[in-house]
């Protein structure tokens, strides 16, 4: 079955056409279809909304700050285990062990530090519906998946 997820690509990424490109031809090659697409930038309350639950970390306020800095593009993809194959994509969120662990994944070939980690992915079915509802609020998630 079809499964939706939220990718996001971030600003440090965005910042350099060619990685940008390079990160929407790895999406098609990997079998996704590109159900939405947008270029957006946040306000620091978006951001601030967003990773709420990341209130308090130590690295909350560079995060926050970072995901207002510029543009991004935000993608509701849907795959067979979209959630799932998009993260393996990605690698670990930390880019340092991700170049260790995983050098052929997004983060470790683009990613410039733990803060800067070029992509974004949900990371469970919940989420997805939550941050697809976020950055897509015209788009409707089950009207989609029932046409499918
Ligand atoms: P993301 O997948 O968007 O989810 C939360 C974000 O917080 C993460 O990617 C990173 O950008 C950032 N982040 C998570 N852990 C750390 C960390 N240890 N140090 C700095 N930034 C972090």
């Amino acid at each position: 079955a079809l499964q939706l997820t939220l990718a996001v690509i971030k600003p440090d990424a965005v910042a350099h056409p060619v990685i940008l490109e390079a990160l929407h031809q790895r999406i098609l090659e990997n079998n996704f279809i590109i159900v939405r697409s947008k270029d957006l930038v946040w306000r620091r309350q978006d951001s601030e909304k967003f990773y709420s639950e990341h209130a308090g970390r130590f690295f909350y306020q560079r995060l926050v700050e970072f995901m207002s800095s510029g543009q991004m593009r935000a993608y509701v993809l849907a795959r067979e285990d979209a959630i799932t194959h998009w993260r393996e994509l990605m690698g670990p969120t930390k880019v340092f062990r991700a170049r260790y662990t995983s050098p052929l994944t997004i983060r470790a070939q683009y990613g410039l530090t733990d803060t800067r980690n070029t992509t974004h992915g949900s990371d469970s079915a919940e989420s997805a519906r939550r941050e697809i509802s976020f950055f897509f609020p015209d788009f409707s998630q089950e009207t989609w998946m029932e046409r499918e």
